[in-house]
């Protein structure tokens, strides 16, 4: 099961991606969690990729597609993956299908969650992640039971510094320009399905989970 979860910033690609995981053994593949996790040990990796992620910039291609290529070629990923935000450019879209050819892969469905930007810039302001785990609440939509807890792992929750107002408008815009025209990419590739993600978390995978049935 080859799958990529598109959207905007805040459609709700981790949190799908959590429901995801826990319905079937694939591993989730986030650009974004890995270089969160590359600022926070602070290695060369997230010293660049932090200049970008502060002004709601996409970090470079040619970095970010060496880091899927090399995540692609771990042992767990032999079966299937779950990419979360990545691909975001019609250049990361088109070296995926490269590096998958060599493999004799292919992509087999792009799931774009759809939610309106009022919405978005909403959830936005509630967020709060796991700093162990990466399980990710929401204070308003959906809190864990003791704040600043992870229910799952005890872990701290914490808020994206990239979550302000101001780096949202700038991650959407982003979003717009650059990675919407994914979507006509995998139409006609045949594998785009486009799911309404302003609804609960649940009915929202209740959809997904019925696309992903068919592999
Ligand atoms: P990344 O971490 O990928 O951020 P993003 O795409 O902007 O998406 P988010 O993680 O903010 O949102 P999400 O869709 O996962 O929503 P979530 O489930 O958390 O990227 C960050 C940065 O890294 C980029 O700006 C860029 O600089 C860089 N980067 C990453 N990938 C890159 C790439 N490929 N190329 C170049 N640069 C890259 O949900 C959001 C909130 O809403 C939560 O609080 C959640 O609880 C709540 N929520 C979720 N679903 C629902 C629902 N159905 N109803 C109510 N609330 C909900
Ligand atoms: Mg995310």
């Amino acid at each position: 099961m080859n799958i990529i979860l598109m959207g905007p910033p805040g459609a709700g690609k981790g949190t799908q991606a959590e429901l995801i995981k826990a319905a079937y053994p694939i591993p989730h593949i986030s650009t974004g969690d890995m270089f969160r996790a590359a600022v926070g040990q602070g290695t060369e990796l997230g010293k660049e990729a932090k200049k970008y992620m502060d002004s709601g910039k996409l970090v470079p291609d040619e970095v970010t597609i060496g880091i899927v290529e090399e995540r692609l070629a771990q042992p767990d990923c032999a079966t299937g993956f779950l990419l979360d935000g990545f691909p975001r450019t019609t250049g990361q879209a088109q070296a995926l299908d490269k590096v998958l050819e060599k493999q004799n892969k292919k992509i087999e469905a792009a799931i774009s969650i759809s939610v309106p930007d009022e919405i978005i810039i909403e959830r936005m302001s509630g967020r709060v992640s796991c700093k162990e785990c990466k399980a990710v609440y929401n204070i308003k939509f959906n809190p864990s039971i003791k704040a600043g807890i992870c229910d799952k792992c005890g872990g701290e929750l914490f808020q994206r510094s990239d979550d302000n107002i101001e780096t949202v408008s700038n991650r959407l815009a982003v979003y717009k320009e650059q990675t919407n025209p994914l979507l006509s990419y995998y139409q006609k590739q045949n594998v785009l399905h486009e799911v309404n993600g302003n609804r609960d978390a649940s009915e929202v995978f209740k959809d997904i989970k019925k696309l992903l049935e068919r592999f």
